[in-house]
């Protein structure tokens, strides 16, 4: 299917691996012009690379952390204007609510709420101007259903996810939209790394946690950031622009309900 935004330009956040580099792909195999980013220069670089090579599309690798103030400047100065936005971030460790100070608390909605408003702050205008404007936020299904130890990256999600309902509807009429995809459990560097610590809890081998997880999702298997990527470019594409105020769950059946 062509997505028909061969030419528009993107920034995609936290993108240098995960589901940020899976949104990234996929737009780029649709044509658009990309800004990536990621803090590590070396990894960063080889995905831009990685991109250019496989798609031939123009890639702009920004260095930064995107819960900065310099950082969002950075990623603006590279693509003032874009015609598509994707919020990714990293979310904060798994940890006791217990054990959160103040400081803790404020990052993590500094992370997964803050960053992602400023962001659609700054470039929406331009969007409603142009009549044209693709937001997507990458949140969690933990906004749907609690997962143990997650409960700030959930409330700070929930929080976004509340934010931009209302924002939403004040462009829908100018063919901006703003919907939130909510993953489940997809195979990257972060579930590896939970998988890791789960293992050494459990006293089990790291295969063994993976297989457990997995046995626990109706599709029997983690998703992958290719798939991740191809929802987000079509939520981004001209058929889309009537889907707005969304949250769109892909995890492979493992939310228990209908709705
Ligand atoms: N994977 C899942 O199953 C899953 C499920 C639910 C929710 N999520 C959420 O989805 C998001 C992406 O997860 P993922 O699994 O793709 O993680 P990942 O594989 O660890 O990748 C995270 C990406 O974000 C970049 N990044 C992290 N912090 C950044 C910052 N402050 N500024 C700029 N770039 C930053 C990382 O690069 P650098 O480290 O070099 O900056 C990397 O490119 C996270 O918020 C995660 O909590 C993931």
């Amino acid at each position: 299917m062509d997505l028909g935004i061969r030419g528009r330009t993107a920034i995609v956040c936290a993108s240098s691996q995960g589901l940020g580099r899976g949104c990234a792909q996929a737009l780029a195999e649709a044509g658009v012009i990309l800004v990536i980013n990621g803090r590590n220069r070396t990894l960063l670089e080889q995905s831009a690379a990685e991109i250019r090579h496989a798609t031939g599309t123009a890639v702009t690798p920004v260095v930064a952390d995107v819960s900065s103030v310099e950082g969002q400047a950075a990623l603006l100065q590279a693509c003032p204007a874009p015609d598509i936005l994707i919020n990714n971030n990293g979310g904060p460790p798994l940890r006791n609510f217990l054990d959160l100070d103040r400081k803790a608390l404020l990052d993590g909605v500094t992370m997964n709420m803050v960053t992602p408003i400023e962001l659609i702050q700054k470039v929406i205008q331009s969007m409603v101007a142009r009549g044209f404007g693709r937001i997507v936020n990458v949140t969690s299904v933990s906004v749907k259903m609690p997962l143990a130890g997650l409960d700030l990256s959930s409330g700070a999600r929930a929080g976004l996810t509340a934010f931009v309902a209302g924002v939403a509807r004040t462009v829908a009429d100018k063919n901006v939209t703003i919907n939130n995809l909510l993953p489940g459990s997809f195979d990257t560097a972060r579930l590896r790394g939970s998988l890791s610590s789960a293992a050494k809890r459990s006293l089990v081998s790291e295969e063994e946690a993976a297989a457990r997880a997995m046995a626990n999702i109706p599709a029997k298997r983690f998703g992958t950031p290719a798939e991740f990527g191809q929802v987000c470019a079509f939520l981004c594409s001209v058929h889309a622009g009537f889907i707005t105020g969304q949250n769109i769950l892909l995890d492979g059946g493992a939310y228990p309900a209908a709705f």
